[in-house]
């Protein structure tokens, strides 16, 4: 990670990333506008938000900086180079694409986009402008102790990855589709990221009214390893435990919980010949690895949010990304494997929980209709 406050580039150094900030609520401001605020390679050049309050209460944190309630003004007064989009997630195509066309590399929140149009939307502009970075968030790839778990997973005994497990409860949600292609697309992505393509889902769904269920997910990954995910939009959201991951690999797991309480079983010292016709061996166990935040020094950076969910790491990445002009972090295609996961899952529950194959040609068709 780099440092932070002082810039001590050479003077050789280019000139910061002149970015636009679009979308200015809630969560830009107290997450990715704070994280943004401490990259020096960044410099914030206007703002935009519908409403005027949030937008002007932005450009103050930004040196009151020139700002905007209609993205046509801005971009039509502001020299850019990115523009770092966090908006509700069915304008983030949109936006991203009027960006993209004024020339702009983009860092847009998840999701992406909501729909197969807006892909199609966004690949057909990402095939005209090759040059441009368009990234997507899905910022837990960066939280620590996933990124401990990628290392256990590449390096370590932990064998052949063949069961993983994520649970997303993440609070009420607004419409049928929200708590798939919103909220839980976080984990489709991550499920991907830490085991690679899942091939089929199969999914039921207990919904006790539009918009709140506890969904079951079996799944399999094109490695054949399998797993289960449940999801759910009735509540506890700030429950601990709201958030959960399990990977099982030969004779050793890992669980991490709400991204914060990492542990790792490791596989047995030695096993044993048990001398009994039930029992195949006697495990010597060894010590387990147990990790969990130090909140007794907590800096900008370590705040728990920033840093823990990996948001900080993501942006630093997408500035490395645009620096290097290579992208490293996930853009596109992984926006569309995690959308037809979700739409996967969407289907299985309007046929009865048949299982949808993800690696056929087909998209899948969902029955469910989007939020108007
Ligand atoms: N990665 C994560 O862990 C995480 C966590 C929370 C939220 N999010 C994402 O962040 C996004 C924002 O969430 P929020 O809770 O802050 O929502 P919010 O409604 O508070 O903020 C959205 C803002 O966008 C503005 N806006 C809407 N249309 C616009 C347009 N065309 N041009 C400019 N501004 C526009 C709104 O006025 C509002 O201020 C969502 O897409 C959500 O999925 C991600």
């Amino acid at each position: 990670m780099s440092s932070h406050g002082t810039d001590l580039r050479p003077a050789s150094a280019p000139s910061p990333i002149r970015t636009v900030l679009v979308g200015c609520g809630e969560h830009a401001r107290v997450v990715n506008h704070a994280a943004l605020s401490l990259i020096p390679d960044i410099e914030v050049v206007a703002v935009c938000d519908l409403d005027p309050t949030r937008a002007r209460d932005a450009a103050r944190q930004f040196g009151n900086c020139p700002h905007f309630t209609d993205l046509g003004a801005l971009l039509s007064k502001t020299n850019a180079e990115a523009a770092v989009i966090i908006g509700p997630p069915h304008v983030h195509a949109d936006i991203a694409a009027t960006c993209l066309e004024a020339g702009l590399h983009v860092f847009v929140e998840k999701p992406l986009f909501t729909n197969l149009d807006d892909l199609a939307r966004l690949s057909e502009l990402a095939a005209a402008q090759p040059g441009l970075n368009i990234s997507v968030s899905f910022n837990k790839r960066y939280a620590p102790y996933i990124c401990r778990i990628k290392e256990i997973l590449a390096n370590e005994s932990f064998g052949k990855p063949s069961y993983l497990y994520a649970k997303f409860a993440g609070g009420y949600r607004n419409g049928p589709t929200d708590l798939l292609r919103v909220g839980a697309i976080h984990y489709f992505d991550l499920a991907r990221h830490l085991f690679g393509d899942i091939a089929r889902v199969s999914a039921l769904p207990y919904q006790k009214q539009a918009g709140q269920a506890h969904i079951a997910v079996n799944l399999q990954f094109a490695s054949g390893a399998v797993g289960n995910f449940f999801l759910s939009s009735l509540g506890l959201w700030s429950a601990k435990g709201a958030e959960y991951l399990e990977l099982r690999g030969d004779r050793n797991f890992i669980t991490l919980d709400n991204l914060r309480e990492f542990t790792w079983q490791k596989p047995p010292i030695a096993i044993r010949d048990s001398g009994s016709t039930h029992q195949a061996g006697i495990e010597v166990p060894a010590p387990a690895e147990y990790l969990e935040p130090n909140y007794s020094n907590i800096s900008m950076l370590e705040y728990q949010s920033n840093h823990q969910n990996g948001y900080f790491a993501r942006i630093e990445a997408f500035v490395a990304d645009l620096r290097s002009g290579r992208q490293t972090g996930p853009g596109l295609g992984d926006a569309e494997r995690a959308l037809k996961t979700a739409l996967a899952i969407e289907t299985s529950m309007a046929s009865d929980g048949a299982y949808v194959d993800l690696q056929t040609a087909a998209t899948p068709q969902p029955a469910l209709r989007e939020p108007a």
